[in-house]
């Protein structure tokens, strides 16, 4: 359920009407309802509110300080997975103790700037980095809090490019040799175990894949703990996918998600920490762009859009589908037509949907990409010159800009020419 809806024949975000923001940010750009991001989060909060627990937002979804405030005032805290992630979520003021730290390459300055600035702990990924964060605590006189993330090696079915929990992937230690690395963990100074982390993967569509791992983590939570660890707090990643078409089938809720985890693992008396982030963000938002032009090509239209690969680039990478609608509600019964819908990038990978059937458009109407607040704005680049995308944010009747767009003169003047220029 998202708050964007046609009302009198108008897209409406909330309770503004797309249109007026268009008219006044200009096309394209990003487009966030509070009200939707705010219920996902409380979806979540809600299934896992058997037990303690903490929403850690994957903030690399969507990563504007915008989002992050709202979300943090509702008390989420963040997995960020870069030093920059963490500085932007303090930025936001997200306090410390409510971040954890993901991703396979935390480098020295980043381990050092969150047990400077605070952290709840590190999902640790490898031998190699554990022991570069026992060496950094040490050396900061403080003590690291830790979980080791697991590979459960389990196939999460979704696409190859966003599957994590399968041995071959780089993500984590194999579960099989966990033993040893909490051992180690344990006999290394600087460092305190706090728990175990696993995620298998984005766009998870069916219960089981996760059911299978976090039955692996409850059996290692009752063998680690007869090793004499102590297991107080199970992360158990993100990847709850959401529809992203209206006809196909609805992937689980999160209460279904927050029952199961009940129970595979509510037995063992832990926190739960969950990193969602596509399911609070991806049909909070949505991308609003302009038809410049509509193009007859050999036995096919191009509408050729203002958006392109460089704003959204999901299309191209995971040939990923994204409904489009017209901001103006069409008639019912009005003629549907097939177009290839494109941008206009330099190279055929800028191409949003082939045939895709909608009503008749012409150059000057607007539309809406679906379900583009996760994994968009933050995936986007300047390619070809293009300003990077801005963003704008809804709540009620209420609308802000919250990323302008730069002007051509921000873009060229970062280049620096060397001096024999
Ligand atoms: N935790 C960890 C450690 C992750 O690597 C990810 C996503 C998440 C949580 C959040 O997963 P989510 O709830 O959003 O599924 N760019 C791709 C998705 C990449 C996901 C990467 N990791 C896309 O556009 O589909």
């Amino acid at each position: 359920l998202d708050h964007f809806l046609y009302r009198d024949g108008q897209l409406y975000a909330e309770d503004v009407p797309v249109a007026e923001i268009a008219a006044t940010v200009g096309t394209p750009f990003y487009l966030y309802s509070t009200a939707t991001l705010l219920r996902h989060f409380q979806l979540f909060d809600e299934a896992l509110a058997w037990g303690p627990h903490l929403v850690c937002y994957a903030m690399k979804a969507a990563s504007n300080q915008a989002i992050l405030r709202t979300l943090a005032e509702a008390g989420a805290g963040m997995d960020v997975v870069s030093g920059g992630e963490y500085a932007r979520a303090k930025a936001a003021g997200v306090p410390g103790e409510r971040i954890v730290f993901s991703g396979v390459g935390k480098t020295r300055e980043e381990i050092r700037m969150a047990l400077e600035g605070g952290i709840r702990q590190f999902n640790v990924e490898s031998e190699p980095e554990m022991r570069v964060i026992s060496e950094v605590a040490v050396s900061l006189g403080v003590e690291a809090p830790i979980t080791v993330r697991v590979n459960p090696d389990v196939d999460a079915r979704t696409h190859a490019k966003i599957a994590t929990g399968k041995s071959e992937n780089k993500f984590g230690i194999p579960i099989s040799r966990a033993r040893e690395v909490y051992a180690e963990a344990a006999a290394l100074p600087g460092l305190k175990v706090v728990g175990i982390d696993v995620h298998i993967g984005s766009q998870l569509t069916d219960l089981e894949p996760f059911a299978l791992a976090y039955r692996k983590v409850a059996e290692l939570t009752e063998v680690l703990r007869g090793d004499g660890h102590e297991i107080t707090r199970l992360d158990l990643g993100g990847g709850l996918g959401i529809p992203y078409t209206r006809s196909n089938e609805a992937p689980p809720l999160p209460v279904e998600y927050g029952a199961l985890i009940e129970r595979e693992l509510g037995h063992l008396g832990c926190e739960i920490e969950i990193e969602p982030g596509r399911l609070i963000a991806g049909n909070a938002g949505v991308l609003v762009s302009e038809v410049i032009y509509v193009k007859q090509g050999e036995g096919r239209d191009f509408l050729i859009l203002d958006a392109a690969m460089n704003d959204l680039i999901r299309p191209a990478m995971y040939d990923a589908h994204h409904d489009i609608v017209p901001v103006v509600e069409p008639e019912a019964g009005a003629e549907q037509v097939p177009y290839d819908v494109v941008g206009p990038v330099c190279e055929s990978g800028d191409t949003f949907a082939r045939g895709r059937t909608m009503p008749t458009l012409s150059a000057g109407d607007r539309v809406v990409f679906r379900s583009a607040g996760a994994y968009g704005a933050v995936m986007s680049s300047e390619y070809n010159t293009r300003a990077l995308t801005p963003e704008v944010m809804v709540k009620d009747d209420q609308f802000a800009v919250i990323r302008p767009r730069p002007s051509f003169d921000d873009m060229i003047k970062r280049d620096t020419l060397p001096e024999w220029l």
